[in-house]
């Protein structure tokens, strides 16, 4: 399975406020091929999650305008109406978020709620779908995956909980994963380990990833392409290596300096 998955082409996104606007996305054009990992940088507010929720017809409704185009598999995703576009996300498209606290149901039981998941997508049965969960969890790289299933979010670490979430959006089967920002809040131990998990279950499953960081040494890791965004504006989009032995723009020059600040991780 080859070819273009995701399109995107002069997308805008306006917030107003008031008599206030705010063009948070600007013409952002780029596109994404199956299996293809593309890690999307850029400092602070440079309209990184908002490009991705846009693509996602999940910005709030009233408060954002959005207009330009993002076809997936062929499909316009930029204006189809809710109940239409509830058939691509969380199913074809997944997201995972920076802190997995938000998605994750404190009430609920860690198994139950990833177990909710398979049952949405498969129709499977109650103990199907829980043993189903169980499996994902072991996929994720939890080792007593049964009692994992059992706890509440609470009750585990951070990265444990980031693991849990990348299960419930692999639940899905996804041909595209958003995550953004998900190792912001983890340490760089941990960080490390969920990097290599996602990039083991994409070799696996074969989904096309949408990596948003601040950290160019994550895209050094994993990306096919960058794109680097700048006030609103995808100023840098190009193959990693080209990008790494020349930047272009002066953003991107900046991260990479950053970066070396840093160091490998
Ligand atoms: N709901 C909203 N209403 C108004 N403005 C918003 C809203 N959401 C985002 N913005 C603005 O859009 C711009 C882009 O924000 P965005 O969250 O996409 O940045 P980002 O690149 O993801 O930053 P970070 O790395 O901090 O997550 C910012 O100026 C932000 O203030
Ligand atoms: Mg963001």
């Amino acid at each position: 399975m080859t070819g273009t998955l995701l399109s995107v082409k002069d997308l805008n996104v306006v917030f107003r406020h008031g008599l206030k606007e705010i063009r948070a996305v600007n013409r952002v054009t780029f596109d994404m091929r199956r299996r293809e990992t593309l890690v999307m940088a850029g400092e602070s507010g440079s309209g990184k999650t908002v490009t991705s929720l846009a693509i996602c017809g999940l910005l709030p409704e009233g408060a954002a305008s959005v207009s330009g185009s993002a076809r997936f598999a062929g499909e316009e995703l930029i204006g189809m109406p809710e109940a239409q576009l509830r058939a691509f996300r969380g199913r074809r498209i997944a997201y995972i978020f920076q802190e997995p606290s938000s998605f994750l149901n404190p009430v609920y039981s860690i198994g139950e709620q990833i177990a909710e998941a398979v049952r949405l997508h498969h129709g499977a049965g109650r103990a199907a779908a829980l043993r189903e969960a169980v499996k994902l969890l072991e996929m994720s790289g939890i080792s007593d995956a049964q009692r994992a299933a059992r706890s509440y979010p609470h009750q585990l670490s951070g990265g444990m909980n980031q693991r849990a979430a990348i299960s419930m959006a692999l639940a899905c089967r996804p041909e595209l994963l958003i995550a953004d920002e998900p190792t912001t809040s983890l340490d760089m131990t941990t960080e490390a380990e969920i990097i290599k998990l996602l990039m083991r279950l994409k070799q696996e499953a074969g989904f096309s990833l949408l990596f948003i960081t601040h950290n160019l040494a994550i895209a050094e890791h994993i990306a096919d392409k960058v794109a680097v965004m700048f006030k609103g504006e995808l100023v840098e989009y190009r193959e990693k290596e080209e990008l790494f032995a020349s930047p272009e723009h002066a953003h991107t020059k900046e991260l990479l300096a950053a970066y070396e600040k840093v160091g490998k991780f």
